[in-house]
């Protein structure tokens, strides 16, 4: 059997992976990094982040098309939808990504294995290399970055043709007229609106009583109001049961839906149900827990602030480790376990680590939100900003949401910003910078913003702090 030693083996090649692999070359140790997809990138790249923005983008093109263009003066009649340029185009995107991380690679003298990755000693991962064959990699440092999978649900079996996950949601060959969203979070909401957008009729089934959980309430509930203006039905408080196929060759599903908290039963059918009711860590295969590895109660793979698991030289980061799912968090988490092996000081500030939704308008917060203040007993302020009094806003006709920033009463540092407006992801980025010099509404209240903007609303908001916005 081949056998090769490193200084860094990774496992999985995902927005974790990859920039650890990168970072560990760049401060000089030997790194291979192993992942069984064929393109590196990991979830983000191949079946998430990526493909559902280049859709999420394509698709509201063809929304503006449809309805937006016309009030601005601009006729262009009524689209047609070439769903398979579409898909080619998102398909193209994520092509040329892989290729560039695979340059990376190169560049970096990372070496890339491709293959499922096994271990089968603290310093030892035994790779089924994709085309055949076994090789062995010793390393003296194992960063096990393999991210999460979709969390199934009992009584709906994903088909990914009538039953999809995001992956299948990702590359239907035509816009079913019906569609059910199990969850209302990130991904049911995300690819629901792609799907609407497109012509399907969506219902969002979800369990609580709000939608986006974890999110700031108040943009939750404005958030909800605008996705049900766009045609988006909504079933809070609802779980689902069961599904069972209908139709001449599965033309369609049933499923049976209860109230949350039990009672009388009824049915919904769709052409297609979307399954995303959130992720769990992927660690089939990969024999973590074999060394020894302890996972906590949810399967996430135990670690301290230093990625260390239990096994000496073993680390983990990503969505395999506790915190939020997100790519973002992940490369954070890569970065700082390659600078730790290396014997610098690597940190993640997990309180400054953003989350958007990219619906239309995007839902963007960082920070603590209002219930969490209330929660802990925290005495703060609140300043508001709506889109509808920015002049930009008002000139690009986007004018739904708001900015939102919370601060303490007695210090002003800013606790927590959660913004629902066009290119809320783009303006968090103001919000979690100012956080991470521990700054003040003051300080952004301070800071010049060009006019116009829709940047100028945060810093309204933070004028509002103290109850003199300018524009209010
Ligand atoms: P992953 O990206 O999951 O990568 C892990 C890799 O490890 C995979 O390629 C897998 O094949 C490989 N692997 C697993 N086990 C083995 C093994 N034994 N041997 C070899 N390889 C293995 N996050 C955002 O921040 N923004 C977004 O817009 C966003 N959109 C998303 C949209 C969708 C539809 C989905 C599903 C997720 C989205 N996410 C988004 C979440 C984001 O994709 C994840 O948080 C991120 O990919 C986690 O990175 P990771 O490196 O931990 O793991
Ligand atoms: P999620 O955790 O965001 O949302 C799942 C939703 O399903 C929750 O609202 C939950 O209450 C609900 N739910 C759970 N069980 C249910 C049931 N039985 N019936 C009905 N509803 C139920 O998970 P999602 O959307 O699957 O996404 C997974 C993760 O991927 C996200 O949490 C996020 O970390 C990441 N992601 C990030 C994106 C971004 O950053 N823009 C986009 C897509 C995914």
């Amino acid at each position: 059997m081949d056998q090769e030693s490193f200084d860094v083996v990774v496992i999985g090649a995902g927005p974790g992976g990859y920039v650890a692999a990168i970072r560990a070359a760049q401060l000089g140790q030997k790194v291979a990094c192993v992942d069984k997809r064929p393109g590196p990138g990991g979830t983000c790249l191949n079946v998430g982040c990526i493909p559902s923005k280049a859709l999420l983008h394509s698709s509201e093109l063809f929304e503006q098309a449809a309805h937006g263009l016309a009030a601005h003066g601009v006729n262009v009649g009524s689209p047609t939808l070439d769903l398979a340029a579409m898909m080619a185009r998102k398909d193209k995107v994520v092509a040329d990504l892989c290729a560039g991380v695979e340059g990376l690679f190169r560049k970096n003298k990372v070496a890339h294995f491709r293959g499922a990755g096994t271990l089968t000693g603290k310093n030892e991962v035994t790779v089924a290399l994709d085309d055949g064959g076994t090789i062995v990699l010793t390393a003296a440092n194992v960063v096990i970055a393999t991210g999460s999978d979709v969390t199934p649900l009992p009584g709906v079996k994903i088909d990914e043709a009538r039953i999809v996950s995001s992956t299948g949601a990702l590359s239907l060959d035509q816009v079913p007229q019906s569609m059910v969203v199990i969850g209302g979070g990130y991904i049911g909401l995300e690819l629901g609106s792609v799907w609407r957008r497109l012509g399907a009729k969506v219902t969002v089934v979800e369990f609580l009583d709000r939608i986006v959980p974890g999110m700031d309430g108040e943009l939750a509930k404005q958030l909800q109001r605008v996705l049900t203006r766009q045609g988006i039905n909504f079933r809070l408080n609802t779980k689902v049961t069961g599904a069972k196929f209908i139709g001449r060759g599965k033309k369609g599903v049933r499923l049976t839906l209860e109230p949350a908290t039990g009672g009388d039963t009824e049915t919904v059918d769709a052409n297609v149900v979307l399954v995303s009711i959130g992720r769990r860590p992927h660690t089939e295969g990969l024999g973590a827990v074999a060394i020894g590895v302890v996972v906590n109660e949810s399967g996430r793979l135990l670690v301290d602030d230093q990625f260390r698991t239990n096994v000496e030289g073993v680390y983990a980061i990503g969505d395999v480790v506790r915190g939020p799912m997100l790519a973002h968090k992940a490369e954070d988490e890569g970065i700082a376990v390659a600078e730790i092996i290396a014997g610098k000081a690597g940190h993640v500030n997990y309180g400054t680590i953003p989350g958007v939704v990219y619906t239309w308008p995007e839902a963007a917060t960082v920070g603590q939100n209002e219930e969490e203040l209330k929660a802990a007993g925290v005495d703060y302020k609140v300043g508001k900003f709506a889109f509808l009094a920015n002049s930009r806003g008002r000139a690009n006709a986007t004018t739904d949401g708001f900015v939102k920033i919370l601060a303490d009463s007695q210090t002003d540092r800013v606790l927590g910003v959660h913004i629902l407006g066009p290119d809320a992801g783009e303006m968090i980025a103001e919000a979690v910078t100012a956080m991470e010099f521990a700054g003040s509404a003051e300080d952004i209240a301070r800071t010049c913003h060009a006019h116009p903007t829709l940047s100028e609303a945060l810093r309204e908001a933070a004028l509002a702090v103290d109850g003199r916005a300018i524009h209010a």
